[in-house]
């Protein structure tokens, strides 16, 4: 087969189609699962078989019917969370179960009995906070804090495990009459069919499922990635969200289905608690929700009457296959739920600095003098970049890892000139290879058998990019290690230590394979079925991307990989990008929700295309959209192959001259983004993050998806209606933009505000890119509350290695306003810099100074310049060069 030309690319426009992807009463597991109502589980619990460990408590379930029992495993573990586990309890043969998402084995906490009898069974927590009562029939678990219900497992009786069994021998099959062969078919047991595929499920049925009934929650959110509101929506008869990572060009927005990645997160929200569910499976996952209010959830009837309705949301989760993994995390703030999920998954790793710069992206930059030309264009325009990308054709015919000899003759040239400017470059390694005897990586991965196999044995070929491809198993970690050392300077040809890496079509994408992707009854190391591990595939790739570039520094330089699917866990190995986009208003205001949702799961490193990707943006959403870009943690700007060029200085003078400012704008926040960065890595705090998580008890704060918060100080609105007025009112908010700009643009920005109480720590000015900008100077916002205080911080290092987690090099500054003293004091760790804070800007300061003076730890005192302008009531104090790692005071007289 040859090489797939873009034009060529019916397959992709083929995948808008609807019919190219299954909706839910497409998917057999489903519909067994639907077969299931609420009611009376079927399931009872033999609380006589209770046995107690320091570890957990084990009992086992029966199913009333098919007499099938099942190991029910609970445990406490430190932090408020709790893990439930099902499993047959004799399996015919081993169930998967997801490896290395969690960071370790978690340390649990023993759990005490403190009734087993009538039928119910109640385990305390070491400091009887918790209690889990477990009702033997039907079966059902209930997590209780002080008193308080918080959610209950199976009281809509939803419980579904299907238990292996041997495949019907062919008697027994034609034994049974043509009506149930029918049936069977439709249930797709033992094989499914979707338009001409076949899937041919060796090991026959193995869908889970439960409920969760969240008690007094009617804001559920999480479970990414889908093109919809921030909310979670309730969904009715086959319209449940899908996690089940795909690859849709051209994606609708508002729809259900799993685009790219999956992180079976659910976070549920109340005003002042909140709680998440964790469902910890990798084989395709459905979602139903159901919001409601209800009556009298526990008491006599005639209490029940005089109950107020109570909202309750049921969470009903499905997967095709694995086992039941449960963690609930308790909370009780937003906040906590983040540690708890950090705790089990990681956090965000720490970005190198370059990579929180503006990154410049198409399909494709075409050759070196492109290249160059792109970049010298930048300079031209003065607008600061950080990365230009090079897309699948710099390849050898989308060989990975090769160069295309003719465009690109001299890449280490090129990538020494981008050095000399201070830039990096960004090269895409996708996960399927081409099938060529004469390219290396394929005849090695080859002889090494490091290829998923198809369901007789045979390497899966699949089409994409290059033609015929096969697809390596990632899940192995010996070929994880093989593709590792792909990366080192000596192998990849070429490569130097300014280039970093991209990981698309990972979900894996199969053009023409089923729903695009790689066939479920493919087979994987240890001889575990595409099925059960299908949505963490993009996971492993990037895993194994970026241990690849962190050898290839000798463990010393921290690496960027962006990947376009994901899992949970992956925040720990880069950053994320919402995929194949449309330049449309739409997509600009979907992304919003979209980056938010992400966030909350974990990964703070993510980012949309901005202008869209595929299509041609009017230049006022360009602009608009890179105003937003600015303003969220992942900058790049990419186009497709077929759309115009859209380097920021084609749009006309007054257009480039906005988008500078935005992408300036970007660069002057660059310290204040990175101190989040580094709360994200250390404290597993979102960098974006939606109002309500900082605004719990504010109900009008629960369904805002068009307005958010980057870190705890900026707020952006996209719409200046309530309840940003609301917010304002009860809260200090200024302007953030206080310098001055082109009046014209006024109107034109979005919105920023910062919070009163917080302190963001700025440059003065922006660079060419982030390396220009190591000595420049600092400017530090105060934005008083209303007891004229404020707070903040800033951390700081050499911006690339890993010297600030071995050897604690960096500076941690907080500062501190109150009562008119400014003060900066180290936190912790050390590092050198000759940098100074040179201005300071005091946001509602009250009245008219007489006098200010700054003074270092020496004692040393000196009278400081300053401006006050009473109409803003901001004060500026000026030409400080106080040194920004030591400590000094400011007292305004
Ligand atoms: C996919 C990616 C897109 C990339 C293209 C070519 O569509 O999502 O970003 O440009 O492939 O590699």
């Amino acid at each position: 087969m040859e090489a797939v030309t873009p034009r060529e690319v019916s397959v992709q426009d083929e995948a808008v189609d609807k019919s190219t992807f299954k909706k839910c009463n497409q998917i057999a597991f489903y519909r067994r699962q639907k077969l299931l109502h609420p009611g009376k589980s079927s399931y009872r619990a033999l609380l006589e078989s209770v046995t107690l460990s320091d570890e957990n408590v084990k009992f086992q379930i029966i199913h009333e019917e098919n007499k099938v029992l099942l190991q029910v495993e609970i445990c406490e573990i430190e932090g408020n969370i709790f893990r439930l586990k099902i499993d047959e309890a004799s399996p015919l043969r081993a169930r998967y179960k997801v490896r290395d998402v969690l960071i370790k084995e978690p340390t649990t906490q023993r759990l005490f009995i403190s009734q087993n009898e009538g039928g119910i069974l109640v385990l305390s927590s070491v400091n009887e906070d918790y209690k889990l009562q477990v009702i033997a029939n039907p079966f059902q678990v209930e997590l209780q804090s002080k008193g308080e219900t918080i959610l209950s497992m199976n009281s809509n009786g939803l419980l579904y495990f299907e238990h292996l069994q041997p495949k019907p021998t062919a008697e027994n099959e034609e034994a049974a009459s043509d009506s149930s062969k029918e049936t069977q078919e439709d249930l797709g047991l033992w094989q499914e069919k979707f338009g001409s595929f076949l899937d041919i499920k060796a090991h026959g049925p193995s869908s889970v499922g439960v409920d969760f009934s969240l008690r007094g929650y009617d804001h559920v959110y999480g479970i990414p990635q889908h093109t919809e509101g921030l909310l979670l929506k309730n969904t009715s008869d086959g319209d449940a969200y899908r996690l089940y990572n795909l690859d849709i060009f051209g994606h609708k927005i508002h729809d259900k289905i799993g685009i790219y990645g999956s992180v079976p997160l659910l976070l549920a929200h109340k005003p002042n608690r909140t709680s998440g569910i964790f469902w910890l499976n990798s084989s395709e996952t459905l979602v139903d929700i159901s919001t409601k209010a209800v009556h009298g959830l526990s008491g006599s009837a005639a209490e029940t009457a005089k109950q107020k309705a109570v909202p309750l949301t049921d969470v009903r989760w499905m997967s095709e296959s694995g086992i039941i993994d449960v963690f609930l995390l308790m909370g009780p703030t937003a906040f906590d739920v983040f540690k708890q999920f950090a705790q089990l998954t990681g956090t965000q790793a720490l970005p190198p600095l370059f990579s929180l710069g503006y990154h410049q992206c198409r399909w494709n930059y075409e050759d070196e003098q492109d290249v160059k030309a792109v970049d010298a264009g930048f300079d031209e325009h003065d607008i600061p970049y950080d990365v230009i990308w090079l897309d699948i054709e710099h390849t050898d015919g989308k060989r990975y890892f090769t160069w295309d000899k003719k465009k690109f003759q001299n890449p280490r040239k090129m990538q020494e000139h981008l050095r000399k400017k201070k830039r990096k470059l960004v090269i895409i390694v996708d996960p399927h290879i081409k099938v060529d005897p004469k390219y290396t990586l394929y005849s090695q991965a080859k002889d090494k058998g490091y290829f998923v196999k198809d369901r007789n044995g045979q390497d899966f070929e699949g089409i994409c990019w290059p033609g015929s491809s096969c697809y390596l198993d990632f899940t192995n970690p010996e070929v994880r290690k093989w593709y590792a050392d792909q990366f080192a300077f000596k192998t990849y040809k070429g490569s130097t230590n300014i280039l970093f890496v991209w990981n698309d079509m990972n979900e894996p994408s199969v053009f023409k394979g089923a729903e695009l992707t790689m066939q479920k009854d493919a087979v994987h190391y240890n001889n575990w079925e595409h099925r059960e591990v299908h949505n963490l595939y993009g996971f492993y790739q990037q895993m194994a991307t970026a241990e690849g570039l962190i050898k290839r520094s000798s463990g010393k330089e921290r690496p960027f990989v962006l990947t376009r699917s994901f899992f949970a866990g992956s925040q720990k190995y880069g950053a994320v990008w919402t995929g194949d986009n449309t330049a449309d208003w739409s997509y600009l205001k979907i992304s919003i929700p979209m980056l938010l949702t992400n966030s909350m799961a974990g990964i703070s490193f993510c980012g949309a295309d901005v202008g869209g990707f595929i299509g041609d943006p009017e230049p006022e959403l360009l602009v608009r959209w890179y105003q937003a870009g600015a303003y969220q943690p992942f900058f790049r700007g990419h186009s497709n192959m077929e759309s115009k060029r859209r380097e920021p200085w084609l749009f006309g003078e007054k257009n480039t001259q906005i988008i500078r400012e935005a992408i300036k704008e970007r660069y002057v926040l660059l310290p204040y983004l990175y101190t989040l960065f580094y709360r994200a890595h250390t404290a597993a705090e979102p960098v974006m993050r939606p109002l309500w998580v900082e605004f719990p008890g504010n109900i009008e704060t629960f369904g805002v998806e068009n307005e958010y918060m980057l870190g705890k100080s900026s707020f952006l609105s996209f719409d200046k209606s309530y309840p940003f007025s609301y917010l304002c009112s009860k809260l200090n908010f200024y302007d953030q933009r206080i310098r001055t700009i082109l009046p014209w643009l006024c109107f034109l920005q979005i919105p920023v505000f910062q919070r009163g109480g917080t302190v963001i720590p700025l440059k003065t000015t922006a660079g060419k890119s982030t390396e220009w900008m190591v000595d420049t100077s600092y400017e530090l916002h105060v934005a008083l509350d209303t007891e004229a205080s404020a707070i903040g911080e800033l951390y700081l290092d050499d911006g690339h290695s890993f010297q600030y987690l071995h050897k604690k090099q960096f500076l941690y500054r907080k500062f501190t306003f109150h009562k008119s003293i400014l003060s900066s004091r180290d936190e912790s760790g050390q590092y050198q810099t000759m940098c100074v804070v040179e201005r300071v800007i005091v946001l509602g300061f009250g009245h008219q100074p007489t006098f200010v003076t700054a003074c270092s730890k020496d004692g040393k005192e000196k009278e400081v310049v300053f401006t006050y302008d009473t109409k803003t009531s901001a004060l500026t104090l000026e030409n400080l060069a106080l040194s920004l790692a030591a400590d000094w005071k400011i007292c305004v007289n």
